[in-house]
């Protein structure tokens, strides 16, 4: 079986969020059980890629906005890049640094999934089914169905992912003309409430489409920003699998950005020299208990109740140390960097994206922090997990299928209601835990052992792809 991943974020090359994690992961688990994968996302201007090893693989051009662009598609492979993957190469519309944030975006989506059909039946390639990541390759089931262009590609199938269904990608019907011709009498496939809507168009067009966690799928029935009743109507298409993690990469006996290494039976001092390093740095004092942060500093994380939460709880427990690293809303990070000065060596913050800091606060943290309004799965808490760091979480999504609150003899501490109230209370829970020391260290040893690798869930794709 042959599949073709289409995405605009792939893991070591470009990565904003979980979607990198999944894409450069999923197709190394799915190699393992005899499916060959390759991996489609943009040529990003950035000097990890200019530092691999890049091959140019095809060429040609595509219409867009009355203009044509050249492409060219580039095979890259280096130490740290596990399977195969090509980068597709527009001039001024592609190859940018960020993958996300400009004000063409709409068109740097489009380019990129026109020129990946385009090269597919122009090289004449052959995938058993188009898997497609997010509202950026969205479009990808309809223009196969009914683009004149890509009519060789008729009937291959396809299985969109919804990673998030906040980003929905839509546009104003005025930009239609931008689409290659399609059989016009389909044109309301591309519609939802009044404007051109990529992901609630893959969703009606794709053979399959899932969600990264069944809880997830059941919410988005419920509310999914306009589009929980067209989930209704395709509900026969649709299920929810849970993601997996990279457990080669994200392992604690051989993570070379910890500082020291461990495993279950040495996870009391291998966490201590890791958070150690960590107070040392932040200026935390390493006997009370720390909390971490990762994240999107959004609204769908909770960021927004963060900075009030974090000030009553050290105010009010005192004994506790808070630590978050993250960007986003502007007034989010303001807010943390304030509540730096009034707290000093209580609450400390790394505003910006670090992935080996990001592995050290796993490591060396005690809990980690999840209070997320919506969670579709969530990498972090797997991660931390992994890595011996007991999660808060609110019960959401991917959060409520993985993680078993300590009062249901679980692991974690669950709350309900993303408030503020909810997360003081949670972090007051976490330090009873921490105070107990046995059933603390016990905990952490057994959540070391929770597997929530790939194996299962590459599985269960392959039986989705099996299944059309
Ligand atoms: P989402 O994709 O919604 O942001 P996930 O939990 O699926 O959430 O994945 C987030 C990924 O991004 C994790 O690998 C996490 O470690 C990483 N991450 C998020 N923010 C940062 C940051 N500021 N620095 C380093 N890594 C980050
Ligand atoms: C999205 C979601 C996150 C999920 C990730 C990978 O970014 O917000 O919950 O883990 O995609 O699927």
């Amino acid at each position: 079986m042959k599949i073709l991943h289409a995405s605009f974020e792939c893991y070591p090359i470009a990565k904003v969020g979980g979607l990198a994690d999944v894409v450069g992961s999923l197709p190394k688990y799915q190699s393992n059980l005899n499916v060959k994968t390759l991996v489609v996302i943009p040529y990003y201007e950035k000097s990890f890629v200019k530092q691999q090893k890049l091959k140019e693989v095809s060429s040609g051009s595509i219409l867009l906005d009355n203009t044509d662009y050249n492409y060219k598609v580039f095979s890259i492979s280096g130490d740290k890049i596990k399977n195969d993957i090509c980068l597709i190469h527009i001039t001024n519309l592609l190859d940018r640094e960020e993958v996300y944030g400009y004000q063409d975006e709409n068109n740097r989506y489009l380019s990129f999934q026109f020129a990946l059909l385009d090269w597919i039946i122009k090289d004449e390639l052959t995938f058993d089914v188009i898997h497609c990541h997010d509202h950026h390759t969205a479009l990808i089931p309809f223009l196969i169905n009914y683009g004149y262009s890509y009519e060789k590609l008729r009937g291959t199938p396809t299985v969109l992912t919804i990673h998030n269904a906040q980003y929905q990608g839509h546009f104003s019907h005025e930009k239609l003309d931008m689409l290659p011709a399609f059989d016009f009498k389909h044109v309301g496939l591309l519609d939802w409430y009044g404007s051109v809507n990529p992901l609630a168009c893959g969703i009606k067009c794709a053979s399959r489409v899932n969600t990264v966690s069944p809880s997830y799928m059941n919410e988005l029935k419920e509310r999914a920003n306009g589009l929980e009743g067209l989930l209704r109507s395709e509900s026969e298409k649709c299920v929810g699998i849970l993601n997996g993690i990279d457990t080669d990469f994200w392992n604690t006996e051989t993570d070379d950005m910890l500082v020291k290494n461990y495993k279950e039976t040495t996870v009391v001092s291998g966490k201590k020299a890791n958070k150690k390093e960590l107070c040392d740095r932040y200026g935390f004092n390493v006997d009370l208990p720390l909390f971490g942060f990762i994240g999107r500093l959004v609204g769908e994380k909770s960021a927004d109740l963060l900075p009030e939460a974090i000030r009553q709880s050290i105010n009010e427990y005192k004994e506790i140390n808070v630590f978050v690293l993250g960007s986003g809303h502007k007034e989010i990070e303001n807010q943390l960097k304030q509540i730096k000065e009034e707290l000093p060596g209580k609450f400390n913050a790394h505003i910006g994206y670090d992935e080996e800091l990001s592995h050290l606060v796993y490591a060396g943290s005690d809990f980690l922090l999840m209070p997320s309004r919506v969670e579709p799965c969530g990498l972090n808490q797997m991660y931390s997990l992994r890595y011996g760091t007991i999660p808060i979480v609110r019960r959401t999504g991917g959060l409520k299928d993985t993680v078993i609150d300590i009062g249901d003899a679980g692991f974690g501490i669950c709350h309900d209601q993303p408030r503020v109230w909810d997360i003081y209370y949670s972090i007051g829970r976490a330090i009873t835990l921490y105070k107990d020391t046995d059933t603390f260290r016990k905990i952490q040893k057994n959540i070391m052992k929770i597997d929530h690798s790939w194996e299962k869930s590459a599985q269960d794709y392959i039986d989705l792809y099996k299944s059309i």
